[in-house]
């Protein structure tokens, strides 16, 4: 993958319009790592316990954008692009569409939409801030080197952003039904060709979400050390 060369605006400006060198060193053992280990095990998909009538603000989707892109990006390309969807008209386009990609889905596959995802289709076009995390990388070939460095610079950072949003008691869903509809959901944003959409995070402040660790394999048995299969070190 060759990244293209990134439009960089200055990086060396602060909030407040003052020049910084933007580099500041923290000492680890400050870290809270309780809080940081609340946000690593709870941040969950929040489709229901959402508040859609309040807004998010664009400083708070800015501060949680400057984190995501400490994420790593191959070669320091930083092909990342983050497009923010709060226009009325265009949500409610955007949310058609989702549900029809749902419901066809469903259909092809025989399955039920699940409550929670019904929940969120339902309401989907009022939610307060879409956001799709978008590449202008080169598209990879089928190998698979050139698709990990691709996704591996993209989402890293839609993962960040989805804990630094979580943090801020906003509440995100991980989803990827739009990306089969690259070409609708560009015009409807206006987006050139070669930008291409990866997740898109339905947004909001949460609202008596009460979210917790999940149900997962425990290390010792996804964990192999020098052999593969061997799970001692
Ligand atoms: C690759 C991927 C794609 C997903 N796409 C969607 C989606 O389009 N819509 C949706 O509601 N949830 C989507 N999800 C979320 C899952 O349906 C599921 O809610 C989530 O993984 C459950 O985990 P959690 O409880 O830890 O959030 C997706 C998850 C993954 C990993």
């Amino acid at each position: 993958m060759q990244p293209k060369a990134p439009e960089r605006s200055p990086r060396n400006v602060n909030r407040a319009g003052k020049a910084s060198s933007g580099k500041v060193a923290v000492a680890s053992d400050f870290l809270d790592v309780a809080s940081v280990d609340v946000v690593l095990s709870t941040t969950r998909s929040v489709r229901r316990k959402l508040d859609f009538d309040r807004a998010v603000p664009p400083e708070v989707i800015h501060d949680c954008v400057n984190l995501a892109t400490q994420a790593p990006t191959g070669l320091g390309g930083e092909n990342w692009r983050f497009m923010v969807v709060a226009d009325p008209e265009k949500k409610r386009s955007l949310a058609a569409l989702y549900k029809t990609v749902l419901t066809d889905l469903a259909k092809q596959r025989g399955i039920e939409v699940k409550a929670t995802q019904q929940a969120l289709v339902d309401r989907l076009h009022e939610i307060p801030a879409m956001i799709f995390v978008c590449t202008t990388a080169d598209r990879p070939g089928t190998e698979v080197a050139g698709q990990v460095a691709y996704y591996g610079s993209i989402l890293p950072a839609a993962w960040s952003l989805m804990l630094a949003l979580r943090a801020r008691n906003l509440g995100a869903t991980w989803t990827t039904l739009l990306s089969a509809r690259q070409e609708e959901v560009a015009a409807v944003l206006g987006m050139p060709p070669g930008v291409v959409q990866t997740v898109m995070l339905p947004v909001a402040y949460t609202k008596d979400a009460r979210l917790k660790k999940a149900d997962r394999l425990d290390a010792a048995q996804v964990t192999y050390w020098d052999s593969w299969g061997s799970d001692s070190p």
